[in-house]
């Protein structure tokens, strides 16, 4: 029998979890245990600590739904989402767009739209055209490479956010490349938006005195078959908090101006935002790279047919 103090009780775990068959699952689970009790020893954690924890990541869970995601929040909020993502694009440096977060309102299926259709059901604010070319790394278009976008209204809203989400996509879309890799759409200037501050997520933020803020920008999802998808979002450059944002999403390559005339332009007569995107070529065993899923499909269990998500 052995002897088990704070001191021995990590190895006791780990030595346990030691008849684990699925070798990576063994690798994430004993660096886990062994992170967890580090960190509590760290911090001398208290059996009340503990328990507000345990009921903190309860309340986490409770929140969850098909429209509202509030691990992923959790995550992002942390910067867990924003390490996951650079680390699996650091295997690729300069041969893509730089990733940022798809965040917890990205959808599914959202409607098609041909080139130079606006994704906005009604124009509420500043009309722009978006355009641009799909590449691969060395600059050569890329046809009918699928571009999905999302954004918010021009009040910081998102569709997800409206009581009609169930049944109503708005200022969201699917749109393919013509046949040089080039893409343009209309849409309206979204708002920059604080994170959904009503659930625990929220809690955390107010007790770490942070303002909660995303600044102004609008998500991608653009792929090919060939090549790795590319999940990120660009950041309008005169937002208040672009260098402060809640969820480490921004960096200097995907922050854009409004050019409010520019002949070069589809649409010459409105404000524009011009970004070319690069694509790199899939690896092998490569899996998808997104750091996130439509909420609907993470509270599916798999009984009721969820996808893998990894
Ligand atoms: C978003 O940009 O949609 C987002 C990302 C992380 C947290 C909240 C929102
Ligand atoms: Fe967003």
């Amino acid at each position: 029998m052995q002897t088990l103090n704070e001191n021995t009780v990590t190895d006791a775990v780990v030595a346990q979890m030691g008849s684990t068959p699925n070798p990576r699952l063994k690798e994430i689970m004993n660096a886990a245990v062994r992170h967890l009790h580090a960190f509590a020893r760290e911090v001398n954690l208290t059996p009340a600590e503990w328990l507000e924890g345990i009921r903190f990541l309860t309340e986490v869970g409770q929140k969850c739904t098909p429209y509202r995601q509030e691990f992923i929040l959790l995550s992002d909020t942390l910067g867990v989402s924003a390490l996951v993502g650079l680390m699996s694009d650091a295997s690729t440096p300069g041969m893509h767009t730089d990733a940022s977060l798809l965040g917890p309102f990205y959808r599914m299926n959202s409607p098609q739209f041909k080139l130079g259709d606006s994704i906005a059901k009604q124009i509420k604010g500043t009309e722009a055209v978006m355009y641009g070319r799909i590449t691969d790394s060395t600059g050569k278009g890329i046809p009918g490479a699928s571009v999905q976008v999302w954004q918010t209204d021009e009040k910081g809203d998102y569709d997800l956010q409206k009581p009609n989400a169930a049944t109503e996509m708005d200022l969201r879309g699917t749109l393919h490349a013509d046949a040089q890799g080039g893409y343009f759409f209309r849409t309206v200037i979204p708002a920059g938006y604080s994170i959904p501050m009503d659930g625990p997520v929220g809690d955390m933020i107010r007790a770490q005195a942070r303002h909660g803020f995303r600044p102004s920008h609008i998500h991608f999802l653009i792929g090919a078959p060939g090549y790795r998808e590319v999940v990120t979002a660009l950041y309008t450059h005169n937002d208040p908090h672009i260098d402060s944002d809640t969820v480490f999403g921004v960096t200097d390559s995907l922050v854009v101006k409004v050019n409010g005339s520019d002949p070069a332009s589809p649409l010459p007569h409105l404000p524009s935002i011009k970004y070319d995107f690069s694509l790199a070529a899939a690896g092998k065993d490569e899996s998808s790279g997104r750091v996130g899923a439509d909420p609907s499909q993470i509270t599916k269990k798999p009984s009721e047919g969820a996808p893998s998500l990894v």
